[in-house]
């Protein structure tokens, strides 16, 4: 199997390709910028790797692979809006460099460029893509809503949490690499054994963001530290917190009126209930649950391990 980075590398130089018109400027330079920006290329390179494993060629997927980078990255533009985010991968977001009208723009023109890729080259096997690219985006839309509708409710559980997190992050994983299997021809039970891997994996990452967002390093992290505690997001983290220490967690969430304190407060209640720590085996529990599926999958043993190598690095980032 490739590299991971060398398939990160392919879709960076695939994107950096890219011909855009040089009208109207305000539609396009925020959809280059948003391409050119990097992040980890996780979602282009699962659906890569899973043409790989299954049949020997990951260029068969290529457009497919583009197309879910390109979706991912609307999603984070619109995103930044939604969450009110200044910064994104150490720059700042689309929302904070051209305000919110450019940024719902270039979000919905990235989206219509990520289904032309998507049909690019895909023959016969254009009905199964285009149901399973539609299925994904319906996913992430209803798990962003449930993302938003948490705030402003206070007795979110850990199963609606899960739940949430599933539709806005794991979906847009498993349809990854189902983009990826569909396009290698690949068998029924290949394709679930896969999704599901990639649904567990996609629990733990997000698990896994949302203990950056409150453990992790602003320089390596390229996101602010505290966002999801100022804006009373439903985290695993919070909702335990509110569960086991509401009093204290009461406290920190009144008395502290400023952005730092507020972080500072929250994060010391985190603290005192151990809360990293747990997070972190919850995490190591959903990679055990993903590299478990891939038994299930049509591939060689080193494709199972590279699999399964990816979900533990996954697992410990700090970016
Ligand atoms: C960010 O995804 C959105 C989440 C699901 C947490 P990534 O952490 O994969 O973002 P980039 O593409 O690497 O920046
Ligand atoms: C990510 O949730 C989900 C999607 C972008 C669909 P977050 O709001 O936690 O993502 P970041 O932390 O801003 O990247
Ligand atoms: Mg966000
Ligand atoms: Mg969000
Ligand atoms: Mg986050």
């Amino acid at each position: 199997m490739t590299d991971l980075s060398q398939l990160s590398s392919e879709i960076a130089s695939a994107l950096a390709a890219i011909h855009y018109p040089a009208r109207p400027e305000g539609l396009y330079q925020p959809v280059q910028y948003t391409l050119a920006s990097g992040g980890k290329r996780l979602r282009p390179a699962l659906c890569l790797a899973a043409c790989q494993a299954l049949c020997g060629d990951a260029k068969r997927a290529v457009n497919q692979a583009l197309a879910i980078e390109m979706f991912h990255n609307f999603t984070l533009i619109h995103d930044d809006v939604m969450d009110g985010s200044d910064t994104r991968r150490g720059r700042p977001t689309v929302f904070a460099k051209w305000g919110d009208v450019q940024a719902i723009l270039s979000g919905d023109a990235l989206l219509t460029m990520a289904t032309m890729r998507l049909c690019t080259d895909a023959g016969n096997r254009l009905p199964d893509l285009l149901q399973t690219f539609n299925e994904t985006a319906m996913g992430v839309y209803e798990g962003q809503q449930f993302d938003m509708d948490f705030e402003d409710r206070d007795d979110v559980t850990i199963d609606e949490y899960i739940e949430m997190i599933r539709l806005k992050t794991s979906v847009l994983l498993g349809g990854a690499l189902m983009l990826g299997a569909i396009m290698a021809d690949a068998d029924a039970e290949t394709r679930r054994a896969l999704y599901e891997y990639g649904e567990n994996l996609g629990l733990a990452f997000q698990l896994r963001d949302d203990w950056l967002d409150t453990f992790g390093d602003l320089h390596v992290f390229g996101k602010p530290i505290g966002g999801d505690i100022v804006n009373r997001k439903k985290t695993w983290l919070f909702i335990t917190a509110m569960n086991e220490a509401p009093a204290a967690m009461a406290h920190a969430l009144t008395d502290n009126p400023g952005r730092a304190d507020l972080v500072a407060a929250v994060t010391e209640v985190y603290n005192s209930l151990n809360l990293s720590e747990r997070c972190d085996a919850l995490v190591g529990e959903y990679c055990d649950k993903a590299v478990n599926a891939l038994s299930r999958t049509a591939m060689s043993d080193d494709d199972r391990s590279w699999f399964a190598d990816l979900a533990r690095n996954l697992c410990s980032r700090q970016s």
